[in-house]
């Protein structure tokens, strides 16, 4: 059905790996020749699952009813940078709030295939928020490692009401990525950062709805971290290409927030891997990454598909925020937004065609961060409890 090899060296591994010895990542290839597809590309009853025959487990998944998540269009978006069609896909309406779900309800299944008892993962928040409650389902243990005072306030209530053990350490988020791969190995607990194959093979069903709902977009634009779900839905789009399903792959446009841009750099230059950022930050705490792990899979991911990789600003990402929220009804949180706020910046200096019809991702949603909106938007109004008083409110009388 499927192997595990390593991207780097070609090595053949077992199931229970994560890296090869020479130190390259593992990737899941599926057999597509011999696999039998059982679905349609017709829009109808989407979910992560409709694509089970092409997801590298065999058991009955440990599911809270993830993926099947919108596609809206975006026509003020459309109008505001004359790009013909904008979709937003919604992945902050997954059961957590990020599109992490689609990743965790394959890698969950796998860790209950493996006879797993306990999971770990660093995170900026989503990823914990996500393996908390999945592995609440599966009635297994949970331990999270978060860069302290950086994850949003939405995304550590979770992973804590889920009943992961949260430890906060004095560090990034690479420092808490290195650390918990030490502890992984050395424990024995089954590591659920995108770093374990079976994590990207649920995200790429990301490729898998867009092209069931409208076909293949002629660019896909998404926030990147650490880099695994722009390489995830890559994939996805290769492997219809490869079975017969569709004909074109998107341009993968990867966007990164100023102040935490490995991917950007190296995409400048040319290169084909990072050089770390030391001290990364943005406002945009999900995806304060210096190290990305998957950052030579995304920029071949960029590089095969004629793509691009841009950064914003801050402010970028925050009017950006705002605008899909007051302007098109789509509550996302910062990170997600960036998105949106690349998509604008590349309309607005001409590198994008006003022909292409794009995909914007959006990846968590507006509740996980209610801490930013209020620093952004302000406390709401105070008055007397009077209709006078309101009335005088709302006509800005006081
Ligand atoms: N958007 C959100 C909301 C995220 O939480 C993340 C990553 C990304 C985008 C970037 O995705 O890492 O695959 O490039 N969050 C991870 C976490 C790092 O721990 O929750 P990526």
């Amino acid at each position: 059905m499927y192997s595990l090899k390593c991207i780097e060296c070609g090595k053949e591994w077992g199931d229970d790996h994560y890296t090869c010895e020479c130190g390259g990542l593992l990737e899941v290839r599926m057999n597509l020749d011999e696999i039998e597809v059982d679905f349609k590309l017709d829009g109808n009853n989407i979910t992560v699952w409709k694509y089970k025959s092409l997801l590298p487990v065999k058991m009955d998944p440990v599911s809270l009813g993830e993926g099947g998540t919108p596609l809206y269009r975006a026509e003020r978006l459309e109008k505001e940078t004359g790009i013909r069609r904008i979709y937003i896909k919604h992945e902050g309406l997954n059961p957590s709030g990020s599109f992490k779900d689609r990743g965790m309800t394959v890698g969950v299944t796998k860790a209950m295939e493996l006879g797993k008892r306990a999971v770990a993962c660093a995170s900026t928040g989503n990823t914990s928020a996500s393996m908390a409650m999945y592995a609440a389902k599966a009635g297994m243990r949970a331990y999270v490692l978060l860069p302290a005072g950086k994850v949003a306030l939405g995304k550590v209530a979770q992973a804590l009401m889920h009943g992961a053990k949260v430890i906060a350490i004095k560090g990034n988020f690479d420092d808490a990525l290195r650390i918990v791969r030490e502890v992984c190995e050395k424990e024995g607990l089954y590591l659920l950062n995108s770093v374990n194959p079976f994590r990207p093979e649920g995200q790429k069903t990301i490729a898998y709805e867009v092209a069931d709902e409208i076909g293949v977009p002629d660019r896909v634009c998404l926030p990147v971290g650490n880099a695994g779900n722009i390489s995830a839905i890559y994939k996805g789009f290769r492997e219809l290409v490869e079975i017969g399903l569709t004909e074109s792959m998107p341009k993968m446009t990867g966007i990164q927030a100023e102040g935490a841009a490995p991917i950007y750099r190296a995409f400048v230059e040319g290169k084909d891997d990072v050089t770390p950022v030391k001290n990364p930050e943005t406002i945009a705490t999900a995806i304060r990454i210096g190290n990305p792990v998957n950052a030579r899979k995304a920029l071949k991911a960029v590089y095969d598909t004629k793509g691009l990789v841009e950064i914003v600003s801050d402010d970028e990402i925050i009017a950006a925020q705002k605008f899909l929220a007051a302007r098109e009804g789509i509550g996302v949180e910062p990170a997600s937004a960036a998105s949106v706020a690349g998509l604008r910046k590349l309309a607005e200096r001409g590198d994008i065609s006003p022909d292409e019809t794009v995909v914007c991702v959006v990846t968590g949603n507006l509740l996980k961060d209610p801490e930013t909106v209020v620093r952004v938007c302000g406390e709401p109004v105070s008055v007397e409890a009077s209709m006078e008083a309101v009335l005088n409110s709302i006509y800005n009388l006081v």
